[in-house]
């Protein structure tokens, strides 16, 4: 599928992006995206107008209209698991009728949204109140999409923060929950459970254990605990009563879940208007997303410029570099949401994916990575397609200068990636530093950088609500359209079954209780280890 983009690459592969704006000074109109308040600039790649009408191709040939739409009103493009995909109703409230088997589900959609905005308002007032008061701290007890989204939004929207503090528990380790556990207080403090299926072993667990520390702390867990799931079973099994469960349905993934009941911690934070402003966010780049042409499609050049580098080009990871701290969770968030929807080896029928998957998707945030990794992504032997985030304007006025320094920072690695440094250029400023000789060449050779090293930013005018909604909608769609292109699914997730089932088969060995025999001589070394120490 990518024969004739390689030919391209291959012929057009020794001009280099700096010489692509030597030739077109015009080159970052022609090569960037415009949205609203958004720009997305992907000029500082070796995409020329050729490759991008070669890479647009690719969307008619695969028919990303086509499964667009088909996503969008409700078609079960979740094959394997015969289910919609309709995260996007949840950020559409006030749509149009939207029928999923045989009902409109719009209605419950708004009811739901409606009591959260109640509930939020209520906890956010104080009218709802724990045994010891108002709710000082809310606790959300999810682990991957039941985590992951609330937990990177809720710090991106700090400035917004107005309601009780939020924290979160992931991990099974615990010391995750002791940690939180004992820095605040069981009589005012509101437990989330935030499962899907309210079934994951980590979240039921830390669930149990926080039930026990309110018991024991003189809380009241009929009043202190929630539930948001898909499951009305399992949550009043648990004994969470029925006005306490937000519900929500199959047809939200886990990892594109925040938009609904998974996001209440983040609606208690920031309440339900900033709330509302993030699904509004969303909805923009929804509609943007239907109908913008292809080549003004952020999300869609977006996946375009992600295809073009791991499967044309070839390289196998991509660096999220949010120059922002409070996208710190971003890269994590983006690693469930690419990784776990296109990391895939079959395609949609079945047959060996012909082609690699979705790329290996990392990062940090600058200026802290410049620090850290960056030293990679300029003179190592792989090269890394970065993408920066950058908002013109911070939320701290008093700070300006650290804002300047911050956007500099980002826009100077871009520039840097790009222009690299050559032998001549490294070894004037060897001989000004005084060296000569093979000295001099030796020591310049440490200091050339190859450049030609691509990158996208994504600039922003601040992070507000309605940008972060913005955002998080955009790279949904991207993966979207990167996973029809590679004619995949991307909305289940085998892939996590089996080391859960090997976990399961390991406990009682753990304990003792059955014996090692079906199992590796690695794997019975290291519990015997375990079994030691314990004992
Ligand atoms: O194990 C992977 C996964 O199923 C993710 O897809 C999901 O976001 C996460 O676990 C949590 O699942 P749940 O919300 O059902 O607890």
């Amino acid at each position: 599928m990518f024969k004739d983009l390689k030919s391209l690459r291959s012929q057009q592969c020794s001009e280099s992006i700096s010489e692509l704006f030597e030739d077109d000074p015009n080159r970052a109109d022609m090569f960037s995206v415009r949205f609203e308040t958004l720009l997305f600039d992907y000029s500082k790649t070796q995409i020329t107008a050729a490759v991008r009408d070669g890479l647009i191709e690719l969307c008619n040939r695969q028919n990303v209209a086509g499964r667009r739409e088909a996503m969008f009103e409700g078609g079960k493009v979740n094959e394997t698991e015969q289910r919609a995909v309709l995260h996007t109703a949840l950020r559409d409230p006030g749509g149009p009728e939207l029928i999923v088997d045989g009902e409109d589900i719009r209605v419950p959609l708004r009811a739901t949204l409606g009591r959260m905005e109640r509930l939020a308002r209520h906890v956010r007032s104080g009218k709802l109140a724990g045994p010891g008061g108002p709710f000082t701290d809310v606790v959300n007890i999810g682990i991957g999409g039941s985590d992951l989204g609330p937990v990177m939004a809720a710090l991106a929207l700090a400035p917004y923060h107005d309601g009780p503090r939020c924290h979160f528990v992931s991990n099974v380790d615990g010391a995750h929950i002791h940690d939180i556990l004992q820095r605040i207080d069981p009589k005012t403090t509101l437990v989330i459970v935030a499962s899907k299926t309210f079934t994951t072993v980590e979240t039921m667990t830390n669930a149990a254990t926080a039930r026990r520390w309110v018991e024991s702390g003189g809380g009241d867990p009929a009043r202190q605990f929630l539930a948001l799931s898909t499951s009305e079973e399992e949550t009043a099994d648990f004994g969470i009563p029925r006005e306490h469960v937000f519900g929500f349905e199959d047809w939200v993934g886990g990892r594109y879940s925040v938009w609904g009941p998974i996001g209440l911690s983040l609606m208690l934070a920031v309440g339900p208007d900033h709330f509302r402003a993030f699904l509004a966010g969303g909805k923009s780049m929804d509609n943007h997303f239907r109908a913008a042409p292809w080549e003004q499609n952020m999300p869609v050049m977006l996946a375009l410029t992600g295809v073009w580098h791991n499967q044309v080009c070839g390289y196998p990871t991509r660096a999220v570099l949010p120059y922002d701290q409070r996208l710190r969770r971003l890269p994590a968030y983006l690693q469930q949401l690419e990784m776990e929807s296109n990391g895939k080896s079959v395609a949609m029928d079945g047959s060996p994916l012909p082609h690699p998957s979705g790329p290996v998707v990392w990062g940090e945030p600058g200026t802290n990575g410049q620090h850290a990794f960056y030293q990679l992504l300029h003179q190592g032997t792989s090269v890394v397609p970065a993408e920066f985030l950058v908002a013109a304007k911070g939320h701290e006025p008093e700070l300006e200068q650290h804002h300047r320094l911050l956007v500099v920072n980002c826009l100077a690695q871009s520039e840097a990636l790009m222009r690299g440094r050559s032998l001549d250029e490294a070894c004037a400023l060897m001989r000004a530093a005084g060296f000569a000789g093979t000295e001099l060449e030796r020591q310049a050779r440490h200091r050339v950088f190859p450049g030609n090293r691509p990158s996208t930013t994504l600039i922003y005018p601040q992070l507000t609500p309605y940008v972060l909604g913005q955002i998080i909608a955009l790279y949904e769609h991207r993966v979207f359209v990167e996973g029809v292109i590679l004619g995949i699914n991307s909305f289940d997730q085998w892939g996590v079954e089996l080391g859960k089932e090997l976990a399961n088969s390991l406990l009682p060995l753990l304990a003792g209780v059955n014996g090692d025999a079906g199992k590796d001589g690695s794997t019975r070394a290291l519990l015997d280890f375990v079994r030691k120490f314990k004992a």
